[in-house]
């Protein structure tokens, strides 16, 4: 019987199984109930009370050894399964593909507004964020007294009453102005800042694209068409739009442009409180002082400006209530916007 327990001994001891199988398929054969060790067992109960004592210890080793072997075996499998997997990759499998990001909607619903005036000929022009008191107030015919230089709506840089950040994307009209003789035909996108508290409905950096065409000739109507254009493209071609009397110092006469609500179809909902019109820009013939300014000539040349701010066209568009969102680059929110437009 020594034997038989020393040649199982060295069974377990030499067993190199190749996988988790083969280790189940071993015990079963071993320590199985109909097992060889179980076999050795029965044996054990008829052998020779004097011998009982060294056979059983003999036993309870090989036991032992074997449970512990396939246990330790078990274990060495399933790690060596865990380190192999990276390096016995297929490496001709097709990749999976990461998850792009997507456009802000700011950014869509920009590009889009460009689109559409681009396709009436105008391009697009840019400028600096940092600009002085001439390009953003007294170019554009705003008196010395005007609350809107004041402190409480312009951020100022360094104590410089001159040097600010621009406070409405006009700034660039100007520069064009300087640079270009009629006909100008632009849109002028950009970031712009005002000391305003954050709200849901107001922060102090947002976007405007605002548009300038002066040429001879150039009426109000012209003007009214080519925005009824825009609202059409943007908001769908059932759209009206109203104009309703306003005043800037830039342009004269002024209007707001309302359009209407889409969502109630004019009917008056909670989105255009009622009135069935949503406010989205302001606009108006370029006041003969601009032209003046900037060294265009008023009997020979007419013009209209527009301006409106990005993120209330996005939340119309979209829907979105807080302003906020689109600052935050949650991209939870963001990635919402993955097909839009
Ligand atoms: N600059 C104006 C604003 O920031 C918008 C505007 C532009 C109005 C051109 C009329 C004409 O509010």
């Amino acid at each position: 019987m020594t034997d038989k327990i020393n040649e199982l001994l060295r069974r377990v001891e030499e067993f190199k199984p190749k996988a988790a199988a083969e280790i189940e398929e071993f015990r079963i054969r071993i320590l199985g109930k109909k097992g060889e060790l179980t076999a050795l067992m029965e044996e054990f109960k008829t052998v020779a009370p004097e011998l009982k004592r060294e056979l059983g210890q003999q036993l309870n080793r090989l036991k032992n050894e074997a449970t512990t072997r396939i246990n330790a075996l078990r274990e060495e499998l399933q790690n060596a399964s865990s380190d192999t997997s990276a390096s016995s990759d297929d490496l001709t499998r097709p990749g999976s593909a990461g998850r792009l990001g997507s456009r802000h909607p700011i950014s869509l619903v920009r590009n889009r507004i460009v689109e559409v005036f681009s396709r009436l000929g105008y391009t697009v022009a840019e400028g600096p964020e940092i600009e002085d008191d001439w390009h953003v107030f007294s170019a554009l015919n705003f008196p010395p007294e005007h609350p809107a230089r004041d402190m409480q709506d312009t951020f100022f840089i360094a104590k410089d009453p001159d040097i600010l950040l621009r406070t409405h994307t006009s700034s660039i009209q100007v520069r064009t102005m300087e640079r270009q003789k009629p006909p100008i035909r632009v849109i002028c996108p950009g970031r712009v800042f005002r000391n305003e508290a954050i709200s849901y409905r107001a922060h102090c950096i947002f976007h405007q694209i605002e548009g300038l065409y002066i040429d001879e000739g150039v009426s109000f109507a012209d003007m009214k068409q080519s925005l009824l254009y825009f609202a059409k493209e943007i908001f769908g071609e059932q759209t009206a739009i109203r104009m309703r009397p306003s005043y800037f110092p830039f342009t004269e006469p002024s209007a707001e442009v309302d359009v209407s609500c889409n969502l109630c179809g004019g009917k008056g909902c909670q989105v255009c409180k009622g009135t069935g019109w949503l406010e989205i820009m302001g606009c108006g013939m370029v006041d003969p002082n601009v032209l003046r300014a900037n060294n265009i000539d008023p009997e020979k040349y007419s013009g209209f400006a527009f301006g409106m701010g990005i993120e209330r066209i996005a939340m119309l568009k979209y829907g979105v209530k807080d302003l906020r969102l689109y600052f935050e680059n949650d991209v939870r929110f963001l990635h919402q916007f993955d097909e839009a437009l």
